[in-house]
C-alpha cells in the first residue's frame, strides 16, 4: 500500500491531467451504460408496435453515443501517454540527479549492470503500471460501478444477485496477488544479474578474448539467461492458472443471471425488456471482473519494480554537506589529519594518521601496494567519512563544509584513468566547462601531452574512445593530469599520476609540474624515489601506520624503510656499475 501511495506521489504534478482522464472515463463509460437501455426500449416499445420513427431514432442515438466515444477515446488515450511518459521523464531526471549525489560507499556495494536494470526496465515497469495499473485500474471500477448502477435502476434483484460474485472474485485476486509477487521479484533480480553480468563482460571484452574464455563466457550468459526465462515462465504458469478461474467464476454470471431473471419475469417481478438489458449489463460486469486477473498480474509487477525504484529513490548519501556549512576564510590548502583512522565495513585500512601539510607544500606518500595510500587521498576529499579522528582543510573539519566546495579546491588525478568518449579538449575541461581554449593548451603543455595530441588526426578535436580507447596508458594519464592542472585548485593529487609515463616523460613532467605546484599544496603517490625526492615531506605507510616521515635527505640517512627502498631502486645501477668496473 505504501508503495502504492508513493507511484500516486509520482502522479501528484499531473493530478488535473489525470483529472480530467477520470472525467472523460466516465463520461465514456456512462455513454456505454446507454446500451441496453436502449435494448429495453427496443425489446418493450419497438417491437410490440412496430415503431419505427422510434427505432431510427434509437440507432440514431448509437451512431453518435459511438462517434462522441471515439473522440473521446483519442483524448484519452493522449492525456494517458503524456502521464505516463512525463512521470518516466521525472522519474528518470530525479533517479539520475540522486545518483549523482550518492558516495562512493553505494558504488562499492551496487553493480553497474544493476543500477542500469533499474534505469530501464523497472522504470518501464513503473510506466505500465501508471497507464494500465492505475489508469485501467479506474475505468473498470467505473465501469463496473457505473454498470451496478445502471443494471439496479433496472433491475436492484438482479444487481443483488451481481453483487455476490464479488467477494468470490476478490477472493481469488488476493490469493493471485500474493503468489505472483515473489515470482515477479525474481524476475526483476535475475534480470539485475543478467545486466550485471552483460555490462561486466562487455567492458571485459579484451580480457575475456585475452584469456580466450568466450565459451565460458557464453556458456555463463546462457545459464543466467535461462533462469530468466525459467522466472517469467513460472510467472506466466500462475498467470495461466489464475486466468482461466476467475474468467470462469466471471462467466458464471451470465447463466445464473439468465436462471434468475427468468424466473422473476415469469413472477412478473421484471418485464422481458429489463431482463434483455440486464443481460447487456452483465456483459460490462463481466468484462472488469475478468480483467481482475490481468490487473492483478500487471499491477503487481509494477509495484515490484516501483519497490526498486523507491529503494534509489531513499537511499540517502552517506556523505553529505551540513546545513548550514562552515566556511574556511581563506582556501589556500592547508591540511590536517589528526589521528585519524579509516575502515571498509570492518576491514581498518588506516590508523593513527597524523599529518600537518602547511600551504604550497609538497607531500609525498609512499608505502606498499594495499597499504591505504589511495585511501589516505580518497578520505581529502570526504569521498568516504573517517572512523575515527578528523581531517581539516584550511582549518575547517571537511564534515562541516559544503562538499562542492571543498571538492571545487581538490583536483585529482586518479590511479585509474578514467576519459569521457569526448573530444580531448572537453576531457581537459571537464571540471572547467567555461575554460577558453588557450587554458586548455596551456594545461595539456604542462602535463607534456600537447606533442601527442598535436599528433592525433583532429588534435584537440580527437574524440577518444569510451574510457580513453585509442590513447595509450601513458598518454591517457597525461590528459588526466592536464584535466586536473586546468581544474586549477588549492589542493593536487597525484595518485601513482605518472605511472606510465617513461621516465624522461616523467622528468618533464616534473619540471613544468613545478611550476604548476608553486603556490598550491601537492600530495604526490608514487612508487619511485625520482618522483618523490623534491617533497617536502615524504610519509612512508606501512600496515595502514605512517612508519616514518621527514625529508629525503633525512630519510635516506636514517636507515628506515625508506632507505631501504632507495637501496633497492638503486641497487641495480650500483651492482651494473660494480660489474662494469671489475
Ligand atoms: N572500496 C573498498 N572497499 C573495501 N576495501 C577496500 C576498498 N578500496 C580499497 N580497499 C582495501 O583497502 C586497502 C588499501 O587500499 P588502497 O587502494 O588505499 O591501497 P594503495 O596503498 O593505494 O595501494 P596501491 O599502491 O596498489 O594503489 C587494500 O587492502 C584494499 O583491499
Ligand atoms: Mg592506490
Amino acid at each position: 500500500m505504501d508503495t502504492f501511495c508513493r507511484v500516486l506521489d509520482w502522479l501528484k504534478p499531473y493530478l488535473r491531467k489525470l483529472k480530467i482522464c477520470i472525467a472523460l472515463l466516465t463520461v465514456m463509460t456512462a455513454l456505454r451504460m446507454i446500451v441496453p437501455y436502449i435494448t429495453q426500449a427496443v425489446v418493450n416499445d419497438v417491437l410490440p408496435n412496430r415503431n419505427m420513427a422510434l427505432l431510427l431514432q434509437l440507432c440514431a442515438l448509437l451512431v453518435g453515443m459511438t462517434a462522441i466515444r471515439s473522440v473521446l477515446m483519442y483524448q484519452r488515450g493522449m492525456l494517458i501517454e503524456q502521464i505516463s511518459q512525463s512521470v518516466v521523464y521525472d522519474l528518470r531526471t530525479n533517479l539520475y540527479g540522486h545518483m549523482q549525489e550518492l558516495s562512493y560507499a553505494f558504488y562499492d556495494t551496487h553493480h553497474i549492470g544493476e543500477i542500469m536494470s533499474r534505469m530501464t526496465g523497472d522504470i518501464e515497469g513503473m510506466r505500465v503500471l501508471v497507464v494500465n495499473g492505475v489508469v485501467g485500474l479506474i475505468e473498470n471500477l467505473l465501469m463496473f460501478t457505473l454498470s451496478l448502477i445502471g443494471m439496479s435502476l433496472m433491475s436492484w434483484r438482479l444487481t443483488l444477485i451481481m453483487v455476490c460474485f464479488c467477494p468470490a472474485v476478490a477472493l481469488v485476486a488476493a490469493k493471485l496477488h500474493k503468489s505472483i509477487r515473489p515470482a515477479h521479484m525474481a524476475v526483476r533480480e535475475q534480470n539485475a544479474v543478467l545486466n550485471t553480468r552483460t555490462q561486466e563482460n562487455i567492458s571485459g571484452v579484451r580480457v575475456v578474448k585475452a584469456f580466450a574464455r568466450e565459451d565460458y563466457e557464453k556458456q555463463e550468459f546462457a545459464t543466467e539467461n535461462q533462469k530468466v526465462l525459467n522466472f517469467n515462465l513460472r510467472v506466466t504458469r500462475l498467470w495461466s492458472t489464475f486466468y482461466p478461474l476467475m474468467d470462469s467464476i466471471a462467466s458464471m454470471a451470465l447463466p445464473v443471471l439468465i436462471l434468475a431473471g427468468a424466473a422473476l419475469m415469469y413472477r412478473g417481478q421484471i418485464d422481458i425488456g429489463a431482463l434483455v438489458g440486464a443481460t447487456g449489463f452483465v456483459w460490462m460486469l463481466i468484462a472488469p471482473m475478468r480483467q481482475v486477473a490481468n490487473f492483478v498480474n500487471m499491477i503487481t509487477n509494477g509495484l515490484v519494480s516501483s519497490e526498486k525504484l523507491i529503494y534509489y529513490q531513499d537511499l540517502g548519501s552517506q556523505v553529505r554537506s551540513p546545513e548550514p556549512p562552515q566556511r574556511p576564510q581563506v582556501r589556500e590548502g592547508r591540511v590536517d589529519f589528526d589521528q585519524v583512522s579509516f575502515r571498509y565495513a570492518d576491514h581498518e585500512v588506516l590508523s593513527d594518521i597524523n599529518l600537518h601539510v602547511e600551504p604550497g607544500q609538497i607531500v609525498a606518500v609512499m608505502g606498499a601496494t594495499g597499504t591505504g595510500k589511495t585511501t589516505l587521498v580518497t578520505l581529502l576529499g570526504r569521498y568516504y567519512d573517517v572512523s575515527e579522528g578528523c581531517v581539516r582543510v584550511d582549518g575547517v573539519d571537511i564534515r562541516q563544509q559544503n562538499l562542492h566546495e571543498l571538492r571545487d579546491g581538490i583536483g585529482v588525478v586518479m590511479q585509474e584513468t578514467f576519459l569521457f568518449s569526448e573530444t580531448i579538449a572537453n576531457n581537459i575541461r571537464f571540471g572547467r566547462p567555461e575554460a577558453s581554449m588557450e587554458a586548455v593548451e596551456a594545461a595539456a603543455r604542462a602535463a607534456q601531452a600537447e606533442e601527442f595530441i598535436l599528433q592525433t588526426p583532429q588534435g584537440y578535436d580527437t574524440v577518444v574512445g569510451e574510457r580513453g580507447m585509442g590513447l595509450s596508458g601513458g598518454q591517457k594519464q597525461r590528459v588526466a593530469l592536464a584535466r586536473a592542472i586546468l581544474y586549477n585548485p588549492s589542493i593536487l593529487v597525484l595518485d601513482d599520476a605518472t605511472s606510465a609515463v617513461d621516465m624522461e616523460t616523467e622528468a618533464e613532467i616534473q619540471k613544468a609540474l613545478a611550476q604548476v605546484m608553486k603556490g598550491r599544496t601537492t600530495f604526490i603517490i608514487a612508487h619511485r624515489i625520482s618522483s618523490v625526492r623534491k617533497a617536502d615531506q615524504i610519509i612512508v605507510l606501512q600496515d595502514g601506520r605512517i612508519a616514518e616521515r621527514g625529508s629525503h635527505k633525512e630519510l635516506i640517512n636514517r636507515d628506515g624503510p625508506y632507505a631501504a627502498i632507495y637501496r633497492d631502486q638503486t641497487r641495480d645501477f650500483v651492482v651494473e656499475k660494480a660489474g662494469e668496473g671489475a
